[in-house]
Parts: structure tokens; C-alpha cells; sequence
């Protein structure tokens, strides 16, 4: 504790020294959650750091989170500096959607709009029409299907298999998923229902069809923070990340929250769900990349330019 004490310390008086602010992700280290609010930075969901750091004044980002964020907020300000704690935290969707495939997947149906997730590389969404993220895919793909246009989806087709139920779009898809929350099971998921009646059941839609099919509520992280404020319930049981579990647990004092059930494989605990990736973020890189600069993002300019299109038609559209 005081070590970590002493690391907070260091990192506020950084980040007023090098004019530098801290975005971080519900699924982070609740000290990096924490400290951002606390120093004038923001812990959100993805689209909301990427809004965030676009707007922000300070001349550095410290993001807090996987590479695609990073990458994002570069994009979004190319004159600011973009820090990660951590360049190898990588996300299974962006791994699973390399660009020369991805490139002829789309040349193989060129009538169709992409519609890209936010979880993928700066070249992915360079070659995309609009990006999403969860908590505003399924209102871009409703307004794009009201226009008569049919959809490449890529890369989570859980995401997307959701948004196309829900829609009704004309959608083709790529095969990816997220490896956390594929990972959570309907058989033990009704088992836990069972013994909490009363529950309410919150569902990221990374997850199956068959978990979210007995959702009560189906939203990004904020969309589940915002269902869990709002939801007449003492109980609450969460399919996703549970990095999520300290905000929900420091904004709702008087509810409980319980982790849905996963397969038990993760990385980095025992049947739980958390994402081997944003757990790479840690209080001590924060300082060292605050104190010497390492680990900053970086983005081919021209790359950059065209991959920020699909992102600013998000932005304007969700403004
Ligand atoms: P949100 O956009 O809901 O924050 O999700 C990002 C993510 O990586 C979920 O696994
Ligand atoms: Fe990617 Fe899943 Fe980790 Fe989110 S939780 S960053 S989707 S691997």
C-alpha cells in the first residue's frame, strides 16, 4: 500500500508537470480508474475516451486500456502526444482481423456499407464506411438498414449477431470474438439465476446469443452502469469483464453484484472474467511512461487521416 501510495503521488505531480491528463477503461485496475477521475480524467467506456481525449486540452493522453484505444485517440488528435502503459495490450477482435483479409472480404462485396467495431486496427477502420462502438452500433446499423443499405459487419459476431436480430439488417459477417466474453455459459448462467431469484441479469453484447437471449438489460460498459442505476433490483448478476465490478459496486452502494459464471479458463484468475490484455496496465508504467516518455503511440499520418472518416461519422452521428 504505501508503494502504491507513493506511485500515485508521482503520477498526479506528472501529469501537472508534462500537461498530461488519464483516460481509462471500466475494465482497468480500479487504482487507474480511480486516479483519472480523481486528477481530471475520465474512466468510460470506448466511446466516450475516444470523444474525451479528442476534446481534452492537455497537450499528453495517458490511455489507460487495449492498443486500439490508443490508436483512436491518435487519430482523433494527431498533434497530441498518446501514451500507453503498456503497447502490447492487445484485444483478441483485432487479432483475429488482419487487414489483407479483412481487405478482401469487403473487395468480395463491394455493394455492401462496412461497419466496423471500434476493437480493430487504425488499417481496419482505414478501409471501413462507419465505425461503431457497443453502445452505439445498433442505432448506426438501424439508420443504415432505414436507408436500404446492406451491411459488411467485422470483426465480433456476437456484437453483430445481436445488432442483426435486433435490426433485422441485411448483414454479412466476420467470424471474431472477444475471448472474455465468449467465455460466459447460459447452462451455468440459469443455474445462478436460479439461486437469486429476483436477479437482474446485465449483458455485454460481446457476449453468445444464448447469454444475451435471458438478459434484462443488453448495453456497453456505460450501458450496463447506466441499466444497473437505473433498474429497480437489489441484485444484479454481470456478464462481462469484471473490471466493470468497481464501478458498479462504488455507484450503487445498496445493490449487489455478482460475476456471471465463465468456462474458468481465464488468464488471469481462476473462473472469472477478466481480460488478460487491459490487465497489462499497471500504476508503475503510468509513471514510467509519464516520467520518460516511452511507450507513445504512433500512427501513420496518412493512415491516420483515413481511418479518423469512419470514426468522426460516429462521433457526429452520436453528438
Ligand atoms: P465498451 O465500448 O463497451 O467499453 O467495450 C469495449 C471492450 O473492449 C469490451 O470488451
Ligand atoms: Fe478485446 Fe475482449 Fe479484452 Fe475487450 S475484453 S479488449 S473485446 S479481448
Amino acid at each position: 500500500p504505501a508503494e502504491r501510495a507513493a506511485l500515485k503521488d508521482k503520477i498526479r505531480r506528472l501529469l501537472k508537470e508534462k500537461n498530461a491528463v488519464m483516460v481509462s477503461h471500466y475494465y482497468v485496475h480500479p487504482d487507474l480508474q480511480d486516479l483519472a477521475e480523481e486528477t481530471g480524467g475520465i474512466v468510460s467506456d470506448s466511446l466516450e475516451m475516444a470523444r474525451f481525449g479528442r476534446d481534452h486540452a492537455a497537450t499528453t493522453l495517458v490511455v489507460s486500456g487495449v492498443r486500439f484505444m490508443g490508436e483512436t485517440s491518435k487519430i482523433l488528435s494527431p498533434e497530441k502526444r498518446v501514451l500507453m502503459p503498456d503497447l502490447d495490450a492487445t484485444c483478441s477482435l483485432d487479432l483475429g482481423c488482419p487487414v489483407d483479409e479483412f481487405s478482401a472480404f469487403c473487395d468480395a462485396h463491394p455493394d455492401r456499407t462496412v461497419v466496423v467495431y471500434a476493437n480493430t486496427s487504425a488499417a481496419v477502420k482505414a478501409r471501413s464506411d462507419w465505425l461503431v462502438t457497443s453502445s452505439c452500433a445498433l442505432d448506426i446499423v438501424k439508420a443504415l438498414k432505414d436507408q436500404g443499405q446492406k451491411i459488411l459487419w467485422a470483426p465480433d459476431r456476437h456484437l453483430g449477431g445481436y445488432i442483426q436480430r435486433e435490426t433485422g439488417a441485411d448483414m454479412v459477417m466476420w467470424g471474431g470474438s472477444c475471448i472474455v466474453h465468449d467465455e460466459f455459459k447460459a447452462f451455468e448462467l440459469e443455474e445462478l439465476m436460479h439461486e437469486h431469484p429476483g436477479a437482474k441479469l446485465l449483458v455485454h453484447p460481446e457476449s453468445p446469443a444464448a447469454v444475451v437471449a435471458l438478459a434484462d438489460a443488453v448495453g456497453s460498459t456505460s450501458g450496463i452502469l447506466n441499466a444497473a442505476r437505473e433498474m429497480d433490483a437489489k441484485t444484479f448478476i454481470v456478464a462481462t469483464d469484471n473490471g466493470m465490478m468497481h464501478k458498479l459496486r462504488t455507484l450503487n452502494p445498496g445493490k449487489t453484484f455478482l460475476e456471471a459464471p465463465t468456462a474458468g479458463n481465464s488468464a488471469t484468475c481462476k473462473s472469472c472474467a477478466h481480460c488478460p490484455w487491459m490487465a497489462m496496465n499497471g500504476l508503475a508504467d503510468v509513471a514510467r511512461v509519464l516520467e520518460t516518455g516511452a511507450n507513445e503511440v504512433h500512427v501513420d499520418p496518412a493512415l491516420g487521416l483515413r481511418a479518423r472518416v469512419p470514426i468522426d461519422r460516429m462521433l457526429a452521428f452520436t453528438a
